[in-house]
């Protein structure tokens, strides 16, 4: 399928952050989307990069009423090489293809979504920052388009591509950020749709994360929903735990998210001879570990936050610190791996970098 390009006319471009050091995460955006359309018996048609600008939805649009509706977060660097490079972004085209089996979604063609992808940062290639820590975010989205309001799936849906320059997720940067264990409500159970990347997992954490921003807390940690015993994930990336010389995450169970960055983390310690396990890790056990001195460092792992270490953990109303509330070893020679194979600050021994070009 040719993908149209209707550039945007130059006096309707945006001027660009004219300060990269300053900038947050998802509220600048580039001057064109990639855009196309699903017809049930058609499939997907009219694969075109327009000038940036708002959606038309019929109110009754399914998406916006039953959640039919899936994502995915990936980014691309400036490498110091001067050129642009794509993170593992066929895996994410993966993801969102089991992302839409679970919610009734159609299938992506992952070349077809590959290319457009490609074309939409080649043509807002200026916007990608350069500075340390930046990076250009990129926001592959499905919705259903059916204008009905019986509970079944879509025919229609629409698929875009929206891109724009970020800085750090979250303001701590790679400062260590405060954690709730959360015993009260839950993210996701398993049978449920946790492992897909879809708005109704975020949308039930936005409360808990709301109660505990007004404590304190940077984010919560959640606890699986039968028995809010053991640790699953952040909701905004995975978490990792280091026990001894154990390095611990989540298993894949079906309520938690299969991050990108997630696999990463697994992988490269992996290489480096230090053990990484995906078990079921009690939070009991955390507490203890952090009590006897064990626990040497906890750190998040997620596209947009990157690595972010853990200082401090709050379970059942007492505080454990973490590492001495500072970035521990670990963590901090993970982040300089990941940063450096996206940066082309290093070799890229798993080939997970992939250059943006015509
Ligand atoms: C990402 O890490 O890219 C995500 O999609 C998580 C989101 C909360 C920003």
């Amino acid at each position: 399928m040719e993908i149209q390009v209707n550039p945007a006319a130059p006096d309707r471009r945006k001027p660009k952050p004219a300060d990269e050091s300053n900038l947050g995460f998802g509220d600048l955006f580039t001057d064109h989307m990639f855009l196309m359309n699903y017809e049930k018996g058609r499939g997907w048609y009219d694969p075109r990069i327009v000038p940036y600008g708002n959606l038309e939805f019929d109110p009754a649009a399914m998406g916006l009423h039953y959640g039919q509706e899936i994502f995915e977060g990936l980014k691309a660097y400036r490498g110091r090489d001067g050129r642009l490079y794509l993170f593992r972004a066929t895996d994410n085209f993966k993801r969102m293809n089991r992302s839409a089996a679970r919610i009734c979604m159609p299938d992506l063609d992952i070349p077809l979504a590959m290319e457009a992808l490609q074309r939409l940062i080649l043509l807002d290639r200026d916007w990608v920052p350069g500075s340390p820590g930046t990076s250009l975010y990129i926001r592959p989205t499905m919705i259903a388009t059916d204008p009905f309001l019986g509970v079944r799936p879509s025919h229609r849906y629409i698929f875009y591509i929206i891109i724009g320059p970020v800085g750090a997720y979250y303001k701590e940067g790679l400062n260590p950020v405060k954690i709730y264990v959360e015993d009260k409500y839950i993210r996701a159970a398993v049978g449920g749709i946790g492992e897909a990347k879809t708005a109704g997992n975020y949308a039930a954490s936005i409360l808990a994360a709301e109660e505990a921003h007004a404590k304190g807390y940077t984010q919560v940690l959640w606890l699986d929903a039968v028995e809010r015993k053991y640790v699953e994930e952040v909701g905004t990336m995975n978490i990792f735990f280091v026990i001894n010389d154990e390095v611990i995450t989540a298993p894949l169970n079906g309520s938690i998210l299969p991050g990108i960055t997630r696999d990463s983390v697994i992988r490269i310690p992996g290489d480096w001879g230090v053990k990484v396990s995906e078990r079921p890790l009690a939070i009991d056990e955390v507490t203890a570990a952090a009590e006897d001195g064990s626990l040497k460092e906890a750190f998040g792992a997620g596209t947009a936050a990157v690595i972010s270490p853990v200082g401090q953990l709050t379970y059942k109303g007492r505080d454990y610190s973490v590492a001495g509330g500072r970035m521990g070893d670990l963590s901090q020679r993970l982040y300089d791996e990941i940063v450096g194979i996206q940066y082309v600050e290093k070799e890229d021994p798993y080939g997970w970098r992939i250059p943006v070009e015509e």
